[in-house]
């Protein structure tokens, strides 16, 4: 359970119902490997370790009134580390969807993964496709699973589809704006997230909806992903609130 009281980025004193709650958090859950490394343990128990916690953090956000809830579960990268860890990944992310199934449908939750699902298996596609299907009309919390997830990836597979629409005659060059270019991406319809958080102390955006994240507010702490809690996400919340945001305007 979460202090009902505690202290702000700026020292202030900052109660529960003081939040100003975020439509949208991303996350990138880094740390895995580390946290189960320096427990001797092999960094395949860190991501089963992470898939826990992940359970625990989307009541918990939705508890907190969030809204949108992205995380970055694989990235179009993350093929190229060890056999073993990348089966690992897979096998969880199969067991995640099935257990995910059945939460999504207690809770009211819409489930939706982004990022290239033609580079994955057959039986994990399918498997999405009807947690994608069955809990489209979910009005809960809006969950995405980034796999096989790079925005570079993510803008020329949409760039492609566009140009496609575009020799097809189906809008033409001046209808081509922000929103437009939008609705391309795979967070069609899905505001772009307020704030991004990242564990274990690295601070970069790795290839992260990068388009999205144009003025989110970044929240960066050592906590390593297996360690983070409710505790750890109304912390963030606190440093959010006291941001100001301004969207590269001058404040009135
Ligand atoms: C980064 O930590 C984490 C990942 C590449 C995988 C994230 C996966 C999970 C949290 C668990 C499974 C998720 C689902 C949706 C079931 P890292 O391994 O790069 O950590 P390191 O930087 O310490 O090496």
């Amino acid at each position: 359970m979460a202090q009902a009281m505690s202290f702000s980025e700026k020292g202030e004193k900052m109660e529960l119902s003081q939040l100003k709650i975020p439509t949208h958090v991303s996350i990138i859950m880094d740390g895995n490997g580390r946290w189960a490394k320096s427990k001797g343990m092999p960094r395949t128990y860190g991501h089963s370790k992470g898939a826990d916690v992940l359970m625990d953090i989307c009541e918990d956000a939705d508890a907190l009134g969030i809204k949108y809830l992205t995380v970055y579960a694989f990235s179009t990268e993350n093929w190229s580390r060890p056999e073993t860890e990348v089966k690992t990944l897979m096998f969880l992310f199969r067991k995640y969807i099935k257990i995910c199934y059945g939460k999504a449908m207690s809770n009211n939750t819409r489930v939706r993964v982004i990022g290239d699902k033609t580079g994955l298996a057959e039986d994990l596609r399918e498997s999405i496709r009807v947690l994608e299907e069955d809990t489209a009309k979910n009005t809960g919390l809006q969950f995405q699973i980034a796999i096989n997830y790079g925005s570079r990836d993510e803008m020329l597979r949409g760039m492609r589809r566009m140009m496609q629409d575009y020799k097809e005659g189906k809008f033409a060059l001046e209808d081509v704006d922000e929103s437009h270019f939008s609705s391309y991406l795979d967070t069609d319809g899905i505001p772009d997230p307020d704030l991004m958080i990242r564990t274990s102390g690295e601070q970069r955006l790795s290839n992260y909806l990068m388009w999205q994240h144009a003025y989110s507010e970044f929240y960066f702490t050592d906590v390593p992903w297996p360690k983070f809690d409710k505790a750890e996400l109304v912390k963030a919340l606190e440093a959010y609130t006291s941001r100001d945001r301004r969207y590269g305007k001058v404040k009135a």
